[in-house]
């Protein structure tokens, strides 16, 4: 489906000449990919300017997301389609709602929402496990232009808290429960606790009840979904401009404190709808499965917003690609749903090698459906990568993107051409992405040299316009590094060929099973820890996860209960102030932390030694002997030993 109309260059492959074009004349490429969209009122410009480096898409237009996302497919004749399927190993059950159900479910909750005061601008947090009322309450919000903020259950009541307590909702809709294959999460006591540490209150709470766990309701504040929405009178679409917010989604920064990405309505609904046929290569109609969770960007954009948006039938899946009930969990669903294209995180396939190395479960079941497989939210190993090609015999495409620009930054855009695959590598820039690698300096550097990845200004639509209430912190995180540059916080290099490696974050961040962590805010919770007088958090590499975080301590003179009773409470106390999502699980206490002559604890260096890689002795380090005394606890440990 390569579009001819691209003419920016004479390269000899689609995405380049897209590409090329995106950067040589982006109102024009993005103009026309707008017209994808129903819109109330067209925009004055596509791309407004004044305000840089802030920039805003399709200023002075007016649509609505939901619109866009569910009633245009019923006006269209699609009502009859599956517009999402719940699949729910955990709770052995398989519900599917038509486009139609879900333009009655929205409009009605969203009627709701409105009887409790949620206009237009008005926040509202959603708390909720992977259920259809999850997408159903974001599309509500949508409806009537209120922002929802999307908090992933595995994170803990002072998490919730402190997104609470930013975010100033009005109401918050949760689930009574979430269900891991191993244990009932109970949500309910996670959100009343979380309300007893914000000091910002809601109006009221909508809880959905969940037979498997219901929850006690609080009178006067608490109301049930089923009985609200029994009384609720369905609402029409509010227009909305293409540059208000449409959700706020928290994610992890350099500090203790998230940060609430912002994502607006126009920019968003063009990009992820030109994604989905050109990034994608699907179809309406067509079956699009991202084994994901709504919690997280890659559930905003591919399990909710991008499918709907383009009139395929989305899948929701409560489970795990292994142990629900085993390893063939991703191809039942492929064979059961017909899934044309199939997104996940490279953790799943490798939990899934690591319990069937054969692929025997692959053999009961029928996957022709499957067209491709894509891979992000964490470098995906050329390994993995490999042998999911060898076992599906289909294109696993490596993307990269962020929370922050909600869509692919790199990648092979199958809907324009397939271009060859390298492994360990996400291909080439996405049209709208200037993609440059800068040195220390700012300089370009030459292919093959590592550097910063950045993304010369403005960002294409769909990207984040700020973060909320908190321009400045927006302007300092990604705009300060190098005037004119986006910093995307993560290092690597492009080749001879154009071809893309994302290495390594430069901060703090880990990615762990996908799951994108602050070592900081880790290491913080630890520092409050009465025994500990110094701490360093640091992401040692995992078979499984990708990495896994450790957190080095170093107590206080005078502590003398064990380093085994100390570790417990630690491990005990980041799943309580973080969530069990950090997988925080070990705990090693050490002298002292090998540091730079200005005081900076070497992470980099301690994570080198525990992964077993090369490092070079820091030039500015201040006492050898205390790295020497690290290599020895690691190794005792038995890190290392990769
Ligand atoms: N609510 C409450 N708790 C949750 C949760 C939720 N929504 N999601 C995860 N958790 C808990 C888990 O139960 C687990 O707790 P435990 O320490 O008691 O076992 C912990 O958080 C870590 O969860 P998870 O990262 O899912 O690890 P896992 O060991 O349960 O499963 C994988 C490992 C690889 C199977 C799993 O990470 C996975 O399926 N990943 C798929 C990729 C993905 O979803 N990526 C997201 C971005 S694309
Ligand atoms: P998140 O905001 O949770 O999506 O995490 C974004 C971060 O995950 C990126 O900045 C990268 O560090 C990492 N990441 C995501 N996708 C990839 C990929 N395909 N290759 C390498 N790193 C990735």
């Amino acid at each position: 489906m390569a579009d001819a109309s691209f003419t920016g260059s004479d390269s000899g492959n689609a995405q380049d000449r897209a590409h090329a074009r995106s950067l040589a004349d982006p109102e024009g490429f993005w103009g026309e990919a707008a017209a994808a969209v129903d819109w109330i009122k067209p925009w004055q410009r596509v791309l407004d300017h004044s305000n840089a480096p802030s920039y805003r898409w399709f200023a002075g237009a007016e649509l609505n997301t939901c619109w866009n996302a569910v009633d245009r497919h019923v006006a269209a004749g699609r009502g009859a389609q599956a517009a999402i399927i719940h699949d729910s190993p955990v709770t052995d059950s398989i519900r599917t709602i038509t486009y139609a159900e879900l333009q009655d479910q929205v409009a009605r909750f969203a009627g709701a929402l409105r009887g409790l005061g949620v206009d237009k601008g008005e926040r509202v947090i959603i708390y909720m496990p992977m259920v259809p009322e999850a997408a159903i309450a974001m599309l509500a919000c949508a409806r009537l232009g209120a922002v929802h903020s999307v908090v992933f259950g595995g994170f803990s009541a002072r998490e919730l808290a402190t997104r609470i307590d930013d975010a100033k909702p009005k109401v918050i809709v949760a689930g009574s429960c979430g269900i891991e294959p191993n244990r009932v999460v109970a949500y309910k006591p996670l959100l009343d606790d979380a309300l007893a540490q914000a000091s910002h209150q809601p109006e009221r709470c909508v809880i959905l009840q969940r037979e498997q766990q219901p929850a006690t309701l609080i009178a006067g504040r608490d109301l049930d979904w089923a009985a609200l929405m029994a009384d609720a009178a369905p609402v029409d679409c509010v227009p909305v401009a293409a540059t208000d917010p449409l959700y706020i989604l928290y994610t992890s920064g350099t500090t203790g404190q998230p940060k609430g990405v912002v994502r607006d309505n126009g920019g968003h609904a063009v990009a992820l709808t030109w994604s989905m046929r050109n990034v994608y290569d699907v179809e309406p109609g067509e079956v699009f499965w991202s084994a994901s969770d709504v919690g997280w960007v890659v559930g905003h954009s591919y399990i909710v917003y991008g499918p709907l948006l383009h009139g395929c039938t989305t899948i929701l899946y409560e489970g795990k690609p292994v142990g629900t009930p085993d390893a063939g969990a991703f191809w039942r669903v492929i064979e059961q749903h017909k899934v044309s294209v199939l997104f996940t995180a490279p953790t799943a396939f490798r939990a899934i090698r690591r319990d069937d190395p054969q692929a025997q479960h692959l053999g009961r079941y029928d996957v022709s459906s499957l067209r491709a497989l894509f891979l992000a939210g964490e470098r995906c190993d050329p390994n993995t990568l490999e042998w999911a090609g060898e076992i599906l015999g289909v294109p696993v495409v490596d993307h990269w993107w962020q929370t922050e620009t909600g869509w692919a930054i790199a990648a092979n855009c199958l809907g324009l051409e397939q271009l060859p695959i390298k492994p360990g590598s996400p291909t080439k820039p996405v049209p709208g992405y200037d993609i440059q690698v800068l040195g220390d300096e700012g300089e370009p550097v030459p292919p093959g040299t590592i550097g910063r990845i950045m993304i010369k200004l403005p960002l294409p639509p769909g990207c984040l316009p700020t973060l909320w209430g908190n321009d400045e912190r927006f302007r300092a995180s990604y705009l300060a590094a190098e005037p004119g540059f986006y910093l995307s916080g993560d290092a690597g290099y492009i080749d001879e060929d154009g071809y893309l490696f994302v290495m390594s974050r430069i901060d703090d961040i880990i990615n762990v099973a996908g799951h994108r962590l602050s070592t900081g805010g880790m290491e913080a919770v630890l520092a409050s820890h009465p025994d500990v007088a110094e701490c360093a958090v640091i992401g040692v590499a995992d078979q499984l996860k990708g990495e896994l975080p450790l957190g080095l301590v170093v107590l206080k003179a005078g502590v003398n209960r064990t380093d085994a009773d100390i570790g417990k409470e630690l491990v005990a106390k980041v799943r309580n102030e973080i969530g069990p999502v950090a997988a925080f699980k070990s705990v090693l206490v050490v002298q002292r932390l090998p540091k730079t002559r200005s005081g900076k604890i070497l992470r980099g260096t301690m994570k080198c030694i525990a992964d077993g890689t090369e490092y070079r002795m820091p030039a500015t380090i201040d006492d050898p002997a205390i790295l020497e005394e690290i290599e020895q606890a690691l190794t005792g440990a038995g890190y290392g030993a990769h």
